[in-house]
């Protein structure tokens, strides 16, 4: 019996998989893109005694031209997400990935051009606009990847990732028979962010108490787990024997478990603050590029 109950939790491995990717596709470039960014800043910050930089000459120029110029090109991607007639450009996906280079990219390159210093009120107000924008785009990104399937996957909805609750309460089965006590736990918590079952709707207070109990809930759960588990032990030796297995592979259940139902509770929170932001970023950005544009003709000007 203990072979099928870790066949089927198991199982949940690859439904993780499938809904969230691995760990290293989500992870790892943004990693490494932020921390060479940091890098790069920090590198910029300490050299800039040298004044190695002018912004009125040479490098220092063109690299006010390069980064101004890689912040125009990144707009193409609101305009070919809303225009159809600019479908010949690619798909939005990638200009959403070519978004976010040049939006961290063309701010480090400004920031390189200044000499990370702020110079007369016009450069001052234009790089502060700057990076308002770049700051926002990053808050931004962590706001979307809630609501999507993956940063560069469709928006994800309620009812989707509901369904996808429910497939990972069916593949527990082999829980439910090892488990009863846990299991019912595990369904009452799945019933709870889900919400309303008329409505359909979930509250933005249970939303947010939901993400300030997340870790409470998954130490409850593992503990619960964890005590039936044991009572199971002394009762059988077969379950004694590979109580480590099933351990192993419960643990992994609540984790994929309370990640979905945290996604599930969340997606109503999130998807608020998502649209909050679109109001804040749009004015931050016309901002920017209003106060670019009057840095470049003043620059040349006086
Ligand atoms: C969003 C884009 C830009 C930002 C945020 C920005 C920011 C700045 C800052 C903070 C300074 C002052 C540096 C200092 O005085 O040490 C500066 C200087 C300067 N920038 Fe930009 N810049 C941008 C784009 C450009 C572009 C596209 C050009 C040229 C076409 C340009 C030309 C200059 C020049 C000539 C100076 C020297 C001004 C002077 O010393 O009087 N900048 N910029
Ligand atoms: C100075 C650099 C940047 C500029 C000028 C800029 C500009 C924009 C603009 C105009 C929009 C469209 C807003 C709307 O549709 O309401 C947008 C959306 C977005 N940007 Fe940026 N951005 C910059 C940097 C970044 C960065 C660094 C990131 C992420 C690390 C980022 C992530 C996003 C996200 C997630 C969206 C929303 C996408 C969507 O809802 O389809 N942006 N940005």
């Amino acid at each position: 019996m203990n072979e099928i109950v870790l066949d089927r939790v198991f199982e949940t491995g690859n439904f993780r998989t499938r809904l969230f990717g691995t760990a290293e596709t989500r992870q790892s470039s943004t990693f490494y893109g932020y921390t060479l960014t940091l890098i790069a800043i920090g590198l910029g910050w300490l050299l800039r005694g040298y004044e190695l930089i002018d912004p009125k000459d040479g490098l220092g120029y063109w690299l006010g031209i390069i980064g101004g110029s890689m912040m125009l090109i990144l707009i193409l991607y609101p305009l070919r997400k809303r225009i159809r007639a600019l479908r010949f450009l690619g798909r939005t996906a990638h200009w959403f990935q070519i978004h976010i280079v040049l939006g961290v990219l063309g701010p480090v390159l400004v920031l390189y051009h200044s000499n990370f210093s702020l110079g007369s009120f016009n450069s001052q107000v234009a790089l502060y606009c700057m990076l308002a924008v770049a700051v926002s785009g990053v808050i931004g990104k962590y706001l979307y990847a809630h609501i999507h399937n993956g940063l560069y996957g469709g928006k994800a909805s309620l009812k989707d990732l509901r369904d996808n609750l429910a497939e990972s309460l069916e593949n527990s089965h082999g829980l439910a028979t090892l488990l009863p006590r846990f299991t019912s736990k595990l369904e009452a918590l799945a019933a709870e962010a889900q919400g309303c079952s008329i409505t359909g709707k979930l509250s933005m207070r249970v939303s947010l108490s939901w993400s300030l109990r997340k870790y409470a809930i998954w130490i409850s759960l593992s503990r619960a787990a964890h005590r039936e588990l044991q009572a199971h032990a002394v009762a059988s030796p077969a379950v004694a024997r590979d109580f480590d297995k099933l351990k192993k592979a419960t643990s992994t259940y609540i984790r994929n478990f309370v990640q979905l139902t945290t996604r599930v509770a969340q997606f109503t929170l999130f998807e608020r603050l998502s649209s909050l932001w679109h109001v804040l970023h749009m004015p931050l950005f016309l901002m920017m590029v209003i106060s670019a544009l009057l840095h470049v003709l003043a620059v040349h000007m006086y």
